[in-house]
């Protein structure tokens, strides 16, 4: 397969590369800065995409050039996700996640909001533009409440509020500075949390990660927490990977929370460029899996992230051939429905 990583950091996707190589397959990086889309005036078919160079003019990609893109979008996700879409849509790569499943994941509220619609626990939560009720919502999420920027990452802007006088001049804060924040309950968890690599339908990889510093409740390895590779139960892995894939992602890293007391499991975040230190951690390279599932459900033509959808951008699939095109390769084993559903890709197209 012809494979590009999309993404701006070579140096920190190198055992992509390394595993994409050595199993015999052509790899290249792209930096979806150095991009450029041509959305042609002509009818479908005729847009194109351009690599610019430092020193010469933007090179033409051909569709023929890309048969499988590997999304690692880290901080630049919007721009880049616009890129990923084009690259799947109007250039005809495959890739193993739905490209709006990226602008789901880089926004915590969007997140919670599909999770908790197909019947995935989240902490309570609350959403809200108007920062006068502060009293009503500490009521209803109950001391001490988390505070999390919509976009944000390595526990960098998750914040803790615990009392209301605290709770109160947070959020005035938060509104004055221009922040979208959501408030959500404190899942007692004694500063741990799992990190959890979905690869399709299975986990293909998951760590314990624990806060060290008794004064942080926050678990992320780039906020010093220590982490441990961890065998999940089955209920929690299947929790994970209905998640990722009701975002429409087929490889994710999902953040997953256990109450101490009670043992209730929780899903508090999903990010589509989990970090790689899991690695080193716990000894296994989750590309491996993540090249493995695209060498095993690459088919040129169909769409990516369609398997195990719930009810996601129902609008806009439904009216996309893609989507059409992706439900007859899925169904390719019942030549009936795969029939129905290809008819229906043309009656769009007409
Ligand atoms: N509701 C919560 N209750 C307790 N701790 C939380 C909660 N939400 C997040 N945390 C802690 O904060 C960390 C960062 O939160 P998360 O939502 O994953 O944001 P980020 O994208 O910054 O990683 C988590 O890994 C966890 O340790
Ligand atoms: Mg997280």
């Amino acid at each position: 397969m012809k494979i590009a990583c999309l993404t701006t950091s070579p140096a920190e996707n190198s055992k992509l590369e390394e595993v994409a190589k050595r199993r015999g397959h052509d790899f290249r990086f792209i930096n979806p800065t150095k991009t450029l889309q041509y959305i042609s005036e002509h009818e479908r078919g005729l847009d194109r995409f351009y690599i610019a160079g430092e020193d010469h003019e933007p090179v033409r990609i051909y569709s023929k050039d890309i048969d499988v893109v590997i999304p690692r979008l880290g901080s630049g996700v919007e721009y880049g996700s616009s890129v990923l879409r084009f690259m799947v849509e109007n250039l005809g790569a495959w890739c193993p996640n739905n490209p709006w499943g990226h602008v789901f994941a880089s926004n915590k509220a969007y997140t919670l909001q599909k999770l908790s619609s197909v019947g995935v626990k989240v902490p309570k939560t609350i959403i809200t533009e108007s920062p006068q009720h502060v009293a009503w919502i500490v009521d209803k999420i109950k001391l001490p409440v988390i505070v999390k920027t919509w976009n944000g990452s390595k526990g960098k802007t998750v914040g803790i509020c615990d009392s209301k006088r605290s709770a109160n001049s947070l959020f005035a804060f938060a509104y004055n500075a221009g922040l979208r924040i959501l408030l959500e309950e404190y899942v007692e968890s004694g500063g741990t949390d799992y990190r959890v690599w979905v690869v399709g339908d299975k986990v293909a990889v998951a760590m314990k990660r624990s806060s060290v510093d008794k004064n942080d409740f926050r678990a992320n390895i780039s906020q010093g927490g220590k982490g441990e590779k961890v065998q999940l139960t089955k209920e929690d892995e299947q929790l994970c990977i209905r998640a990722a894939h009701s975002i429409g992602l087929n490889i994710a890293g999902v953040d997953l929370m256990k109450d101490s007391a009670t043992g209730q499991s929780y899903i508090i975040e999903i990010n589509s460029n989990p970090g790689i230190k899991i690695i080193d951690i716990t000894g296994h390279n989750p590309f491996e899996d993540i090249v493995e599932y695209c060498e095993q459900f690459y088919k040129k033509g169909s769409a990516g992230g369609i398997v195990g959808m719930q009810g996601m951008f129902t609008s806009d699939l439904l009216l996309s051939t893609t989507f059409f095109e992706g439900l007859a390769g899925v169904m390719k084993e019942n030549k009936i429905l795969s029939d129905f559903f290809r008819s229906a890709a043309k009656d769009i197209l007409k």
